[in-house]
């Protein structure tokens, strides 16, 4: 059967913790010099609608380290910026390559894209999820703290597309998510109503910090809505993260953020230049997270 990743949630909760556990292996492979070529000859295609480092870099490098190949595709370079209809090169590509990562404006493109394609659809990031961040994301908690199922994770900023991920994956993987975000940026709320077990609406950031062993946050305008940043800015600007947030957490609570960050917006240069910051640990598991992924979908 031919599988997408184009939510959390078209993962079981065993498949994606196999995923996370591959992906650790696969990290101290790498790290050890060891060659793999687990996905020799194989190709894929990623089509990039905005702007990416990591999800660009990581996605090309980790085809390479396993032996295979990636394509940049992108409006500007290729027939879709003419208007070549999305199902059209869906048809195609799927003669050509053998998986494809997508980053689009519309949620719906991914799925329209994915309805017809004979081969694995990979979401690279939506205006609805971010769903490899999150594999990256729980990777890193993983390796540090152990299990997730039970902690508590605080989601401090916009209910965007990385905290309506981090909504999925509390409900997948039994964690709670506390959140708290201004009334004019909450999350989808189909998706809120459909996790609330596993979701508390907090009445301030300290409240959803207290006690937390994952604080994390998000720009407070994602790509796509930089015309309304004043208004976001305006409505987020007491939800940056600082440290007086991150001592009301658990002793031993990390601090993540999916970059690229605002130091002095969402959070403040003390917490993500500090002790307690995750940040490029969690980064470079996009590598690791999304080879992972990738064998577990091609091969
Ligand atoms: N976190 C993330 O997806 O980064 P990029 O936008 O650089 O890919
Ligand atoms: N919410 C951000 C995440 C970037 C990785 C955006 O969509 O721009």
């Amino acid at each position: 059967m031919n599988r997408h990743f184009i939510e959390e949630t078209d993962l079981t909760a065993t498949e994606f913790r196999e995923i996370l556990t591959n992906a650790i292996e696969l990290k101290k492979s790498w790290q050890s010099g060891a060659i793999r070529d687990s996905l020799h000859n194989k190709t894929l295609a990623m089509i990039f609608e905005k702007a990416s480092t990591r999800t660009r870099t990581s996605f090309a490098a980790g085809m390479a380290q396993l032996g295979g190949h990636a394509l940049d595709l992108s409006p500007a370079n290729s027939q879709l910026g003419r208007g070549e209809p999305i199902t059209d090169t869906s048809l195609v590509l799927s003669e050509m390559v053998n998986a494809v990562m997508m980053r689009t404006h519309s949620h719906k493109t991914i799925v329209d894209f994915a309805s017809v394609s004979r081969i694995p659809v990979i979401n690279g990031l939506s205006d609805f999820l971010h769903p490899c961040q999150l594999l990256a994301d729980m990777q890193t908690f993983v390796e540090l703290r152990g299990e997730v199922g039970g902690a508590r994770v605080a989601w401090i900023g916009p209910g965007n597309n990385m905290c309506n991920s981090y909504i999925k994956t509390a409900q997948l993987l039994d964690f709670t998510l506390a959140i708290s975000c201004p009334d004019d940026v909450l999350p989808n709320e189909q998706l809120l109503a459909s996790c609330s077990a596993h979701v508390e609406m907090c009445d301030s950031p300290e409240d959803a910090c207290r006690q937390a062993n994952l604080i994390t946050t998000d720009v407070w305008a994602s790509m796509g809505e930089e015309t309304d940043g004043d208004r976001l800015t305006a409505s987020l600007r007491p939800y940056q993260v600082d440290q007086a947030l991150l001592q009301l957490a658990a002793s031993d609570a990390v601090f993540m953020h999916c970059l690229p960050a605002h130091r002095g917006e969402e959070v403040t240069a003390d917490v993500i230049d500090g002790d307690q910051s995750v940040v490029w640990q969690q980064a470079g598991n996009r590598l690791h997270a999304q080879k992972s992924l990738l064998e577990f979908l091609i091969l």
